[in-house]
């Protein structure tokens, strides 16, 4: 499938598929190939280009007026081809609609609303920390990355109580929507239908909580700061990139540890390289793997002119293993300092809740660090393919307690 690449006049070619079902299921095993082909590559037959070095991904996650998010980041053009969904007021938005919009939700998703649910949030992770040592065997996946994001953030948001189960159903199809039309997004579209209806029904003003993340966002449209239409789409933003996300950060971290023991070992000597760990686990595993831009004009990218209007799709995940900016790029490590991964993203799109995906991964790894001598691994575990996520669907594991 992958060939070697071919170089014109000014363009290196790829022609492997990055949205191929293999390369989804092993993706480190090509990210060689794309950062060192070129600084930009154009894949071939799919007609889009492509950056996987740190210095250029970042730079052009910098660059927003060139690489524009508002013709979706995905592969569809919203310019020529009609969105799946209404787009999102904040991930599919350029200036100046972009800042009104990500001003008013980063006042909802405020630091100081997050410190004052920290305690619940360290006493749930405890006691599901007890509850699955006491069961030993446990599938990190569901009982871990799903549940305990699944205990926190609906709450926080102030979802209604029945259905949640259609989060990560709706999360799944939306970050596969930002692929090609393959087998995962028909196959994920078709399973959401039905989440889809409720994710609708549960941003709705009167479905919400009164003292939610939500219901803020209502009250940010009651001063004018958006309209009531917009305000239901800016919280179905929560739902679609807040849940998936979490899960698979902190499967992924689990994945980490237990193939690392080593490493889970020096953490619990050392429980201040917390905050540390996570942000190393999110540089190795990756848990968003890419997102496309488009140029909104011709731009020069190191000799090669990526024409206007042209799809680039960004390997963030690539990015964070660049042996170009990281010593031992694969070596998981939470003594370095990971600062600088784009697993977040970086420029005006930067990550909104990054704050409660650390909170999150720092309540179950400070309610896991006392408890649990090991992960040992009892299975192999299963990759679940998703066209932009490096997901989990198993993790068997074995906790040996302390
Ligand atoms: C480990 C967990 C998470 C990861 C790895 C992650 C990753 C990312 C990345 C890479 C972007 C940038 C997208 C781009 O540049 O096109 C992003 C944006 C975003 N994230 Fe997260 N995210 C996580 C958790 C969350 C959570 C918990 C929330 C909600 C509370 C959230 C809400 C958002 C929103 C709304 C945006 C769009 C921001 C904008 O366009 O201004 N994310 N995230």
């Amino acid at each position: 499938m992958m060939t070697s690449p071919t170089r014109t006049a000014e363009t290196a070619t790829l022609r492997f598929d990055p949205f191929d079902e293999a390369v989804l299921g092993d993706p480190y095993a090509h990210h060689a190939v794309l950062r060192d082909t070129a600084p930009v590559v154009l894949f071939e037959p799919g007609g889009y280009y492509a950056m996987a070095r740190h210095a250029e991904v970042q730079a052009a996650l910098k660059d927003w007026q060139t690489f524009v998010s508002g013709r979706g980041v995905g592969l569809a053009d919203f310019q020529i081809e009609q969105p799946w969904r209404p787009p999102s007021l904040l991930l599919e938005a350029d200036p100046p609609l972009h800042e009104r919009t990500r001003g008013l939700m980063s006042k909802v998703a405020s630091l100081a609303s997050l410190r004052n649910v920290m305690p619940q949030w360290q006493a749930k992770a405890d006691t599901l920390a007890d509850q699955l040592i006491a069961r030993r065997h446990i599938d990190a996946v569901t009982d871990l990355g799903e549940a305990f994001p699944l205990q926190v953030f609906p709450d926080l948001i102030g979802l209604r109580d029945d259905g949640r189960d259609n989060l990560i159903p709706y999360a799944t199809a939306t970050f596969n929507a930002f692929g090609p039309r393959n087998r995962l997004v028909e196959q994920s579209l078709a399973a959401s239908a039905q989440a889809a209806v409720w994710v609708a029904e549960a941003c709705r003003r009167a479905n919400l909580k009164p003292h939610g993340w939500g219901a803020q966002v209502f009250a940010a449209a009651d001063r004018g700061e958006c309209s009531q239409d917009e305000a239901e789409r800016l919280v179905r933003s929560f739902l679609s990139a807040g849940v998936d996300t979490t899960v698979n950060g902190i499967g992924n971290m689990i994945h980490a540890f237990a193939t690392h023991p080593e490493q889970w070992q020096l953490l619990r000597e050392r429980p201040d390289l917390a905050k540390r760990a996570f942000e190393e686990s999110l540089r190795w595993g990756g848990t968003v793997q890419t997102f496309f831009r488009t140029t909104g004009r011709a731009v020069d990218i190191a000799g090669t002119t990526i024409p206007e209007g042209a799809k680039v799709l960004l390997f963030l995940a690539a990015a964070n293993r660049d042996p170009r900016k990281w010593d031992d790029a694969d070596r998981f490590d939470i003594t370095r300092s990971a600062s600088g991964h784009v697993g977040f993203g970086f420029g005006i799109h930067q990550c909104l809740g990054q704050m409660v995906a650390r909170m999150e991964a720092e309540a179950v790894l400070n309610a896991l660090i006392p408890r649990v001598a090991q992960f040992r691994l009892t299975g192999k575990p299963v990759r679940r393919l998703n066209n932009t996520l490096h997901a989990l669907g198993a993790l068997p594991i074995e906790l040996i307690p302390a």
